[in-house]
Formats: structure tokens, C-alpha cells, sequence
């Protein structure tokens, strides 16, 4: 029997047939429910592209309204919530408080809800976490640094409110549309590690809370979505060791000893710009003022994103702007994935739902390079 070709990293490999997005490398378009997600970014907010990606089209008016009136009624976390973040070991990085706290939301599930594996059950469910993650994201942290809660503030509205728990004071307009247009490139991305780890659980006819838990083990990684956290620690170290005038010789320092450069690459974009990072780049300029430091770091970011080009052909993929973005933002860098897992709750819902909608067990074969006919 012939095997399939081996892949390394399963690239290039067709994992699942979806209706939710797709990398248009060729037109560098990514699509979201037949929509262009950056035009949906310039001109939607978030919790317009949130219901399109899991409801499969662009809300009315009304409906948003009553989407948005859900989110804000389920805002608030259930008082064991806090009681459990209260308990958690002050070293422990927010993006597992953030998967502790989904697994421990599980049992406070009704049994025979948590259980369901409908694809309605599923979408009531992943709006209930998904109204959740930001009061969770900002107690998550706030609890390990032994600072007092925050309360979501039902008068605002979703990246307002967000933005407001993540910096403890009231964020301005400006502010709050970058930010809400960050969680929005954050939403959906075909199938990535930590989408394509949800789609695996759920394939067991697993619950959704257990999908969601192993995709945000999965986005933690460094090579994933820990990488925009990495990108600001990258940033500040450049600075601190001189500035844009050195920064060029870092990166050159750094590859030289077979080093990545975080916010590079990507798996399917790779010699391709990322659409996302080339519209986000554009809301920098307008916040380097907000920092004292910030015009340097946008001096550094320019020239690290020069060199790269040049020795490697390789352009920034999201996490890079958003890595800067964020720190001008004034929100702490350990926030920086955990707020990636929030936002992408939504694609990870809907794709959850997608496959206990049509499920195939997801159960592929090995290239088997051990011994064989060992005696014990
Ligand atoms: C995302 C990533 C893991 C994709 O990796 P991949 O598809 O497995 O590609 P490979 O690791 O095989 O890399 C291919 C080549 O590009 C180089 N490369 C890729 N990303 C690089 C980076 N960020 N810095 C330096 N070199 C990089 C590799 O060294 C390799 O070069 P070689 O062919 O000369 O050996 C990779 O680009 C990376 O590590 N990026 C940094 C982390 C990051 O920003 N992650 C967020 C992704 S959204």
C-alpha cells in the first residue's frame, strides 16, 4: 500500500473544507465570510465582524444591537471566577490563568448544555465566553499582580470597555478605534496552529470549552501568538542597547547566530506581505506621540523592518505593528497574547461549531521511522 506524501508541519496540506475564511495569498486578501476582512476593519467595528464570523453574515441594525446588549449582559464573571483567579500562583503567565479559568468555566456549565455538541449549542455557548473574555483577559492579570478587580462598565461598549479594564482608566476615541480594529485583524485566520488544534478536539465530539483550552495552549507559543509579546520585548531591548542607530546591526547580530526576528515570517504568507500588518502599520505614526520613547521605537520598528526585507525577503506579519501598537497604548506586554486569544474567540467559536456541524474524527497516519521486529 502506498502511503500519502509526508508534509513537515502538515504544509501545504488541505486540513478541512470551511465556509468561514480563507488566506487569498495570490491577491493578498484575506476573506472572512466572502468579505474582505481589511475593508470589513476600516469600516465595521468588532462586534459587527464578530457576529458575521459566527453567525456567517453582516448583522441589521437591530441585531447588533441585540448582539452587542448579550455581550454586555454576560460581561461579568461569576464570583468563583474570582475566588479561583485569586488562587492562582502569582508567576504564572496570564495566557494559562486565561485557559485555567475557560476549563474551570466548563463546570459551571449545565451539564447537558456543556455536552451538546450542536452547532446552536455551540454559538450560545462561545457568545457567553466570548462577552466574557475581556473581564477575564484584565482580571486574569490584574489578580497575578495582586491589583483589585475590575468591573466591566455596562455603559460601554465592547473595545471600549476592554481597552478601559486592560489600562484602568477611560481610553479616548482614538484609542479605542485602534484598539477595536487590532481585535478585529485578531478575529479569524483560516486555519492556524491553534484553530486547527480546536478543530481536532472538537472532532472527538469534545466540548467547545475543551476546544477553546487546547487552542489557547496552542496560541501561548512563541512562534504563534506569543510573538507579539516578543516583538515589544525585541523592541525595547534594541532601545536600550542604543536605539535606531544600532538596530541594524542587532538584527544582522541576531541572524548571524541563526536567530528569528518575532513578528517575521509566516507559514503561509512567507515571502508575502500579511495583509493585516500592512494596514495596521499605517495607525502607528498616529500614536508614537502617546510615549515619550515612541518616535524612537517607530524609528526602530522602520529600520528592523528595512533589514529584514533585505537580508531575508521576509515581511512583518501582524504581531509585529500590533506588538508596538499595544505598548502605545500603554497596556502591559504580558497582555499582548491573551488579548489575541479574546479577540479570536470568535473565529475559534465559529470554526468549533463548523465541525461538530459536519465532523470527521481528525485521525492521520505516520511516517514510521523506528525499528520493527524487536523481541522484548
Ligand atoms: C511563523 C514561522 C514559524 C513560520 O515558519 P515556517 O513556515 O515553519 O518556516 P521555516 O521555519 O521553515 O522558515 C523558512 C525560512 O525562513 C527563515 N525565517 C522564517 N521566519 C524567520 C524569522 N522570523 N526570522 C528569521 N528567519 C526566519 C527561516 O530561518 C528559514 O530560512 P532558511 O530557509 O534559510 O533556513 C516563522 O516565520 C517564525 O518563526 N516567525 C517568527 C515568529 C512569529 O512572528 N510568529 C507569528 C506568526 S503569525
Amino acid at each position: 500500500m502506498t502511503q500519502p506524501a509526508y508534509s513537515p508541519g502538515l504544509e501545504g496540506v488541505i486540513a478541512t473544507a470551511t465556509s468561514i475564511s480563507y488566506l487569498d495569498t495570490e491577491h493578498e486578501q484575506i476573506v472572512l465570510r466572502g468579505y474582505d476582512l481589511m475593508e470589513l476593519a476600516r469600516s465595521k467595528r468588532y462586534t459587527e465582524v464578530a457576529y458575521l464570523t459566527l453567525y456567517g453574515r453582516l448583522p441589521e441594525a437591530s441585531e447588533l444591537r441585540a448582539f452587542e446588549d448579550r455581550l454586555r449582559q454576560e460581561a461579568e464573571l461569576p464570583e468563583e471566577v474570582y475566588r479561583l483567579l485569586d488562587l492562582l500562583p502569582s508567576r504564572m503567565h496570564v495566557m494559562d490563568a486565561q485557559r485555567t479559568v475557560l476549563s474551570y468555566l466548563a463546570g459551571l456549565e449545565d451539564p447537558a448544555e456543556l455536552q451538546d455538541t450542536s452547532p446552536e449549542a455551540d454559538l450560545r455557548k462561545g457568545v457567553r465566553v466570548l462577552a466574557r473574555m475581556p473581564a477575564l483577559t484584565a482580571n486574569a492579570y490584574r489578580a497575578l499582580r495582586g491589583l483589585p478587580r475590575v468591573r466591566p462598565d455596562p455603559s460601554l461598549g465592547f473595545s471600549e470597555g476592554f481597552l478601559y479594564m486592560l489600562v484602568g482608566t477611560r481610553p479616548d476615541p482614538e484609542a479605542v478605534r485602534v484598539f477595536d480594529v487590532t481585535l478585529t485583524c485578531y478575529i479569524e485566520h483560516e486555519m492556524p496552529n491553534s484553530t486547527f488544534a480546536a478543530r481536532v478536539i472538537a472532532s472527538t465530539l469534545s466540548d467547545l470549552y475543551g476546544a477553546l483550552v487546547g487552542a489557547a495552549a496552542s496560541l501561548k507559543g512563541p512562534l504563534h501568538g506569543g510573538a507579539n509579546e516578543a516583538v515589544a520585548h525585541m523592541l525595547l531591548e534594541i532601545l536600550e542597547a542604543g536605539g535606531s542607530a544600532r538596530a541594524e546591526q542587532y538584527v544582522l547580530d541576531r541572524l548571524r547566530r541563526g536567530e528569528r526576528i518575532m513578528g517575521f515570517g509566516h507559514r503561509v504568507y512567507m515571502r508575502r506581505p500579511d495583509p493585516r500588518a500592512v494596514f495596521l502599520r499605517e495607525a502607528l505614526p498616529g500614536l508614537a506621540g502617546r510615549r515619550p520613547e515612541g518616535e524612537e521605537l517607530l524609528r526602530i520598528y522602520g529600520v528592523v523592518e528595512a533589514v529584514m526585507r533585505r537580508e531575508k525577503g521576509l515581511h512583518p506579519n501582524a504581531d509585529y505593528p500590533v506588538g508596538l501598537l499595544y505598548y502605545l497604548l500603554g497596556i502591559p506586554i504580558e497582555l499582548y497574547t491573551p488579548i489575541f486569544l479574546a479577540a479570536r474567540t470568535a473565529g475559534l467559536v465559529a470554526h468549533v461549531a463548523e465541525q461538530h456541524g459536519d465532523n470527521r474524527l481528525f485521525r492521520p497516519r505516520v511516517l514510521y521511522q523506528g525499528p520493527r521486529g524487536l523481541r522484548p
